[in-house]
């Protein structure tokens, strides 16, 4: 507690350039997201996409936080009931698969984070209803963001939102504050009760990225030291953003011309404050 750093408007300038950065490696790689391609190739697009034309570092190549072995590739491709940190590899995805990629790039010193969810081919009801609502527990997190609010009203809302459509919320991983360092103070968690943890103030950077489970919430880790699984085998689903405090309310700043449009509540909500 007490250490979240506030960023200087040189830092602010930098996080919204790394923010654009790691946004646009999600919209180069779109296109390529189809049954018959593997996990591995992906990665390999991904990373020579951040080399060779952005000049940016992917961030996970050989990130070790205490008690990890070194990550091995440069994004995280979580498939299906993978929570996390799934490491890609030579896994054809199939028709009906979900997908999560989650890119962090450096430029300038600077982290930028940001992950979205990706159909192969049709997926199933369930699959779109849980990424649907994953996706709207994030921008409800993201829409409580302001001077004065508190860090369990973001994570309140979204576990509102996820349990009252009867999913779960991962507890063992979390949202971060986030800049010249990967994963700083805050922590953000996802679950909570409002008016708790800590108060937001102006100038703090941090992610929401929200992890829920179509099932029980428990998870299990796989024998590589990183991939993190449903222990029930349900689908699992994830969205993330990297989030500036301004003095009014929040600015995203991991936005792209190829971005989902935030959801209509918002868009309302943006407007009515308009
Ligand atoms: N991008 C993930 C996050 O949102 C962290 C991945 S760490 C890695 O915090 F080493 F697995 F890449
Ligand atoms: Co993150
Ligand atoms: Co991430």
């Amino acid at each position: 507690m007490g250490n979240i750093t506030i960023k200087t408007a040189e830092d602010i300038e930098g996080m919204r350039v790394a923010g654009r950065l790691a946004a646009e490696v999600l919209d180069y790689i779109t296109p390529f997201v189809k049954p018959g391609v593997t996990t591995g190739e992906i990665d390999r697009l991904c990373h020579e996409y951040m080399t060779n034309v952005q000049g940016s570092i992917p961030a996970p190549l050989n990130y070790c936080p205490p008690g990890y072995t070194p990550y091995p590739k440069a994004i995280c491709t979580s498939l299906n009931d993978v929570i996390c940190h799934g490491i890609p590899g030579d896994k054809v995805m199939k028709n009906g698969d979900v997908l999560n990629i989650d890119v962090t790039i450096i430029k300038d010193g600077y982290h930028g984070d940001t992950s979205r969810m990706f159909f192969l081919g049709e997926p199933s009801i369930l699959a779109r209803r849980l990424t649907e609502i994953t996706y709207e527990c994030m921008w409800l997190g993201i829409s409580k963001i302001k001077p004065g609010a508190h860090l369990g009203d973001i994570g309140h809302v979204i576990q509102q939102h996820a349990e009252k459509a009867g999913y779960s919320v991962v507890r063992e991983f979390c949202g971060h504050g986030i800049g010249k360092v990967f994963h700083e103070e805050p922590q953000v968690l996802h679950y909570g009760r409002p008016g708790t943890l800590e108060k937001l103030e102006a100038g703090m950077i941090f992610t929401v990225e929200p992890m829920i489970n179509a099932g029980r919430r428990e998870i299990r880790e796989m024998g590589d030291g990183w991939t993190i699984k449903t222990k029930d085998r349900s689908l699992s689903a994830q969205w993330e953003h990297t989030v500036l405090v301004t003095e009014t309310g929040f600015e995203v700043l991991t936005v792209s011309p190829g971005m989902p449009a935030p959801p209509a509540f918002i868009q309302n909500q943006a407007t009515a404050a308009a």
